[in-house]
């Protein structure tokens, strides 16, 4: 066995541990580490603490010359990066006056990307994630949601759950792979939600038999599936042991209610959720989630991050990288952009893209930087780890970690 490996000096280490999963952080003192290092061993973390504490003649060293910040890598809870084809065309004509909605009803939105995506190969799909992740890697997101819901047929669905796989296989991230089977009606079935007795006979089976995701997730919104629409489908999809995260109050409300009804880790957007949501969804498990790239991408209202956090809600934040709202796709400057929208402290934000992010996917080993987590961890060069959100995504990392090994410099 290798000895273990000794990582650091860092000027500010931030393991971001400690640190509760529901409610405001605005007036808490994130937990530093000056001078830190980390003790890595089998791609986990063995120690934490002060660098020259954890030398020894039983480890090796990685010594770092220079001023940096490292915290854990982040996590990207919620994208659509398996896609064919370009919005740009949508982008512009929104631009010029048109709305989601009314591009959606005119034969684009959704169903474009769907019919791109159908063109697609395999092979092409998975090329694609693997140049998206890629750029998030780079980025420091370590861990990366990956949608379906671009399929919307059995054979389709499974094609693009099959490419998410195999990047997966072949990427150092990790892509956690999400059944969107439920992203609009199907045209092909003229509106008809028997499609969803097809998918859940059907794609639920296949996807367990071939393991291609343990989450399932359904658009709840005028233009896509009513609550009443979707019960069977979250219901069949809860005995089968899927968990469950809902695209919620987007654009009108009922979707967050429906998270909390059927237990979901986490209910997504929530840009038109009123005072009344945002109670509920405090009270509740579900881990709220803005995606201020949909916001930025659609020129919409932000989440209401401060109150959700403020009635005691957990929030984390993620990119929704996608062809048609949110074509951006870079994490840390939305979140940054969002902390100014919001009102969020530092500890909010990165709080929303590392731990609470992780409880967002159910995954309890990473997120924060303690004993027995993934070695995943992201290096800014900066002395002060407030220059992070200031430079609004425009400070890079200098490195990347996934588990214990180095990724990018
Ligand atoms: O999360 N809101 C629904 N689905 C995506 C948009 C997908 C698309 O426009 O292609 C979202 O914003
Ligand atoms: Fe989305």
């Amino acid at each position: 066995m290798d000895k273990p490996l000794l990582i650091g000096p860092f000027s500010q280490l931030l393991p971001m541990t400690n640190l509760p999963l529901k409610g405001s952080l605005k007036d808490v003192d994130l937990p530093i580490i000056e001078n830190g290092g980390i003790l890595v061993s089998e791609g986990k973390i063995k120690k934490i603490g002060v660098y020259e504490d954890l030398k020894s003649p039983d480890v090796d060293v990685h010594h770092i010359e220079g001023q940096y910040v490292c915290l854990p890598g982040f996590v990207d809870s919620h994208t659509h990066i398996c896609f064919g084809g370009s919005r740009a065309r949508d982008y512009a004509l929104r631009n010029a006056g048109a709305s989601y909605l009314e591009i959606a009803k005119a034969g684009g939105g959704i169903w474009d990307t769907v019919t791109q995506t159908r063109k697609a190969s395999q092979k092409q799909l998975e090329v694609g994630i693997m140049d998206r992740s890629m750029i998030h890697l780079q980025n420091g997101t370590t861990t990366i949601e990956v949608k379906s819901g671009y399929g919307l047929s059995v054979d389709e669905e499974l094609k693009m759950l099959r490419a998410i796989k195999n990047a997966n296989a072949k990427t150092s991230a990790d892509l956690v792979a999400t059944c969107l089977a439920a992203h609009m009606k199907p045209k092909d079935w003229n509106g008809d939600v028997a499609y969803l007795d097809e998918i859940i006979a059907k794609l639920f089976p296949a996807i367990k038999a071939e393991n291609l995701s343990q989450r399932v997730d359904a658009f709840i919104e005028e233009s896509a599936f009513s609550p009443a629409e979707i019960e069977t489908y979250f219901e069949k999809a809860k005995e089968m042991g899927f968990d469950i995260t809902v695209h919620a109050d987007q654009f009108t409300t009922g979707g967050s209610e429906v998270a909390i009804k059927f237990g979901a880790i986490s209910a997504d957007h929530l840009e038109a959720s009123t005072e009344k949501e945002v109670q509920l969804l405090a009270k509740s498990n579900v881990i709220a989630t803005a995606l201020p790239g949909a916001s930025l991408g659609l020129g919409c209202a932000y989440t209401p991050a401060r109150e959700i956090l403020d009635a005691g809600g957990a929030l984390a934040i993620a990119s929704d990288h996608n062809p048609g709202s949110a074509p951006m796709g870079d994490l840390l400057t939305q979140a940054s952009i969002l902390g100014t929208f919001e009102k969020l402290s530092n500890a909010e934000v990165l709080a929303g893209i590392t731990f609470r992010a992780a409880a967002a996917l159910n995954l309890s080993d990473r997120g924060t930087l303690e004993l027995g987590n993934l070695a995943d961890f992201v290096v800014f060069p900066t002395d002060n780890y407030q220059e992070i959100t200031y430079h609004q995504g425009q400070l890079k990392p200098s490195a990347v970690w996934k588990n214990g090994k180095q990724v990018f410099e």
